[in-house]
């Protein structure tokens, strides 16, 4: 049997949006930052948020002045931007569902476009590059964000271990879409062949902090669909072993109280 591309499901993410804002906002937000500067995002300017989530980039972005599209296949996380932009007072934001792979937006019509942890899991990731470098005007920058590989994504480390114990016959159902730039080779290459005229690479690290062991993983579900499915997928007694295990795990690293994971993140800067 195939196994489900959890990440393709617009419903699941839209179950996810308060789960993803909680737990892997300070990922987005500590990338973002790093974007938004390396690229000189400011007042005037036309931004694409490209597979926004919950609009973290969105958000800062407007904060500069720069006058935002916000763009997502989930409903959801739609809502979520608007919502948020309401909240804060930020008029610079409008947001719409959309499929990155099918960009229902003019040629060449932006100055910066962005895609964090997006493009990435497109299953025509080609077909999202291309979109995403159309949309922009010639000599327009965009910063597309990925992982760069299991080892550098220590929360996928944990978890894997802990699924590990909980079912020593687990096997990866095949490469994971999380890591389908993390070839700086392959990353750049795309990004060429999409029409930027240079690709560069900026590799950051940044740090997702919990508030403990114990709280995370019976809420992990809740963050992103591919965990959703993953315990799902498991038996009470496996969830109740993969809970044991990860929490010991996390507790003989890191100690008592809260703890962090690292994870290394490829930016890729092209200009069009
Ligand atoms: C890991 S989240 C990243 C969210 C945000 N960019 C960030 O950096 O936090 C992936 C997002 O991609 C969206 N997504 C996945 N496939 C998509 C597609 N084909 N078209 C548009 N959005 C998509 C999901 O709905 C989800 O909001």
């Amino acid at each position: 049997m195939t196994q489900p591309n959890a990440a393709q499901m617009a419903k699941a993410w839209d179950q996810a949006v308060t789960g993803y804002d909680e737990w892997i906002f300070t990922l987005s937000d500590g990338v973002a930052r790093q974007s938004l500067s390396i690229m000189g995002v400011g007042p005037g300017q036309k931004v694409l948020d490209v597979a926004c989530g919950p609009g973290i980039f969105s958000i800062l972005a407007a904060q500069t002045g720069a006058d935002v599209l916000a763009t997502d296949f989930s409903q959801g996380m739609v809502e979520h931007v608007l919502k948020t932009a309401r909240h804060l007072g930020i008029d610079g934001v409008q947001a719409e569902v959309m499929d990155g792979q099918d960009l229902q937006l003019e040629d060449s019509s932006f100055d910066i476009a962005y895609s964090s942890f997006g493009i990435m899991l497109f299953p025509d990731m080609a077909a999202g590059m291309r979109e995403f470098c159309r949309v922009l005007k010639p000599g327009g920058m965009g910063a597309i964000t990925a992982f760069t590989g299991p080892e550098g994504l220590e929360i996928n480390r944990l978890i894997i271990g802990a699924l590990k114990a909980a079912n020593p016959e687990f096997q990866p159902a095949g490469p994971s879409p999380l890591f389908s730039l993390a070839d700086p080779d392959v990353f750049r290459s795309e990004m060429l062949a999409a029409g930027f005229s240079r690709a560069n690479l900026f590799t950051v690290r940044s740090v997702i902090p919990f508030s403990s062991p114990e709280e995370f993983w019976p809420k992990m579900a809740e963050a992103l669909p591919a965990w959703r499915l993953m315990i799902n997928s498991l038996t009470d007694r496996q969830r109740q072993i993969f809970g044991e295990a990860f929490v010991t795990q996390v507790r003989s690293e890191q100690g008592d109280g809260p703890f962090a994971t690292e994870a290394e993140v490829h930016i890729g800067i092209g200009v069009k």
